[in-house]
């Protein structure tokens, strides 16, 4: 069985939980379904609004489904558990805390804040390049790097499983190129698998061994693209033909282009 499965999930809001105005119940998520390997680095696409982060809190367990089966590493999930980490778009960090503390934070509400998982803090902002920020506070730091110490905390643990949502959308464009061969590299060394939520076309077909594209709300699966780039990554490899494809199809899925004109560009591409 695969790492991760999500089997037909469904999340329905009620009307009587969506404020006095509201007549109709909510359909966020519909017969979503999709599998993951350990390891494996799946991109999450879809319009606004569609459900994704729905879904990964699904998946966190942090809310339940309405029906549909979720579960990873061989254990259904029906409530909150403890093998993953979570990083927002927000940094969220707490801002009295330095940042060796604020990574160790998991830790310690798992009574297990020793020197240990301290020598292990040390390695992973080392491995984000953070080595010498340990007693800095967050206000000290630029959005990126808090973003960094956010990864950070999210891995202190040792998850199986990392969900980001949206995590970079609040970085300008050179810093986010930086974070994601950052987040490659830190995939390499922990070996998590990754549910990764983002707007950004060319991000995720660049971070992913599977680009998920989600339909409109309710969210399904609409289309799922292995892009043809090899396991290791180089930033050249955005300008490749492979690369534009994946993101020729995933356009194409968003409705962003249609799909004369993606067979029109594909056309031009083989011409030149
Ligand atoms: N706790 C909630 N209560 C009611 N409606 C919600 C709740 N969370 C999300 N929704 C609704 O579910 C839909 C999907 O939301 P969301 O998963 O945040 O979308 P996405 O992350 O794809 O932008 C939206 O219409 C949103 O308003
Ligand atoms: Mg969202």
């Amino acid at each position: 069985m695969a790492f991760g499965v999500i089997e037909r999930a469904r999340k329905v809001f009620p009307a009587s939980e969506l404020g006095p105005t509201a007549r109709e119940d909510l359909v966020a998520l519909d017969e979503a379904t999709f599998s993951f390997e350990e390891g494996e680095f799946v991109s999450l696409l879809g319009p606004s609004g569609c459900g994704k982060t729905t879904l990964l809190r699904i998946v966190a367990g942090l809310i339940s489904k309405t029906a549909g089966r979720v579960s990873v590493a061989g254990r259904e999930v029906d409530g909150p558990y403890g093998d993953y980490g979570f990083v927002f778009q927000a940094p969220g960090l707490m801002p009295w805390r330095s940042v060796m503390d604020n990574v160790l934070f998991p830790m310690e509400v798992l009574h297990r804040s020793d020197a240990k998982a301290r020598k292990r803090a040390g390695e992973l902002l080392s491995l984000v390049g953070l080595s010498g920020f340990e007693n800095s506070r967050p206000h000290q730091l630029s959005g990126g790097m808090q973003q960094r110490v956010s990864l950070c905390r999210a891995l202190i643990h040792a998850p199986k499983l990392l969900l980001m949502d949206e995590p970079f959308g609040a970085l300008d464009e050179l810093t986010r190129l930086d974070m994601n061969d950052l987040l490659l590299e830190v995939r390499r060394e922990t070996g998590a698998a990754v549910l990764f939520v983002t707007h950004s076309i060319s991000e995720a077909v660049y971070l992913a061994d599977k680009v998920l594209v989600f339909s409109r709300r309710p969210a399904r699966v609409a289309c799922q693209i292995e892009p043809a780039l090899g396991r290791d990554r180089k930033r050249h490899m955005r300008y490749e033909s492979a690369f534009q494809a994946a993101e020729r199809e995933a356009s194409i899925a968003l409705g962003v282009i249609t799909e004369e004109t993606g067979a029109l560009l594909a056309k031009k591409e083989t011409l030149q």
